[in-house]
């Protein structure tokens, strides 16, 4: 499937008012996009946007009428959305204590739930006009099921899902869909986790640049850094006993 371009319209990221979604939305209005940005925090939004071609539209995922009004919007103000980054998503802390359906559901509520709700408005335009990308912003931590991860690493395992189901499904119809699989990013998600280290933990300029290059490389996976994407993926492939052997010691031994 060919990748859009700058000149096909404009980029829309959600959760853009920090992070990886903020430096992404800067890295591609420094390669030619005009974008359109969301997130709940309007102020956050308003200060990026000063920075020129970004146009701030505060909102809410987990409301889907406020998610459909606000892509009608950004629509009719700037024209056809040509590529969607779907990267607002939430950790909660309170996963780390234990087994916690409210924590589950909380999640559940922003990453997958959230997602669908910009994913229908955004395959709907993008289907009448036969041209489209959409990337979902995963992690690497939905490849395999760790402990302290349940609710936000299955979320991502269903998002990866959700974009391989997706691409057999839309890549007939004009629309390329891709999946981001960041491993460790320095956020104010990642500035919470206070009790083990992070391997290859990267900047979120860093982070930024490879997803753009994603983005115009096309094709469907954008995982890194190389190293940490390598090893989970290896460590998927091997038999239960081996895997959980190998997890388990891992995870001791990057505890602080
Ligand atoms: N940092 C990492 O190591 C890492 C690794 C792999 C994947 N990721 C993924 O990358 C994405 C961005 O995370 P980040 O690390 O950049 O953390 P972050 O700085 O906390 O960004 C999260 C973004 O999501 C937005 N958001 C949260 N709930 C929302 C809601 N209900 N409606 C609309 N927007 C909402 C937040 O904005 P408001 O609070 O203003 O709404 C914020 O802009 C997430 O999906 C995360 O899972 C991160």
């Amino acid at each position: 499937m060919d990748r859009v371009r700058p000149r096909d319209g404009v980029a829309f990221i959600t959760g853009a008012s920090s992070g990886i979604g903020r430096a992404t939305a800067l890295e591609l209005a420094r390669r030619g996009y005009r974008l359109a940005v969301s997130a709940r925090r309007a102020a956050a939004l308003q200060e990026l946007a000063a920075n020129g071609n970004i146009f701030a539209y505060p909102g809410d995922i987990t409301h889907r009428a406020e998610i459909d009004a606000l892509i009608a919007a950004i629509e009719a103000d700037l024209g056809p959305i040509a590529l969607a980054f779907l990267n607002a998503g939430v950790f909660l802390p309170a996963e780390r204590k234990g087994f916690d359906p409210a924590a589950i559901a909380a999640t559940y509520a922003v990453n997958v739930e959230g997602t669908v709700n910009c994913l229908e408005p955004l395959l709907a335009v993008m289907t009448r006009r036969g041209r489209g990308q959409i990337a979902l912003n995963a992690s690497l931590a939905g490849i395999n099921g760790l402990p302290g991860s349940l609710a936000y690493g299955s979320s991502k395992a269903a998002l990866i899902y959700m974009a391989e189901a997706l691409k057999l499904e839309y890549e007939g119809r004009g629309i390329a869909i891709q999946v981001v699989c960041p491993g460790f990013v320095r956020t104010p998600m990642t500035d919470q986790e206070k009790d083990f280290k992070m391997p290859f933990i990267m900047e979120p300029d860093d982070a930024a640049r490879r997803i753009c290059d994603g983005f115009e490389r096309g094709g469907f996976e954008i995982s890194f850094p190389f190293r940490l994407a390598a090893l989970t993926k290896f460590v998927r492939l091997l038999p239960y006993p081996l895997r959980f052997r190998l997890l388990g010691w891992s995870l001791e031994r990057a505890k602080r």
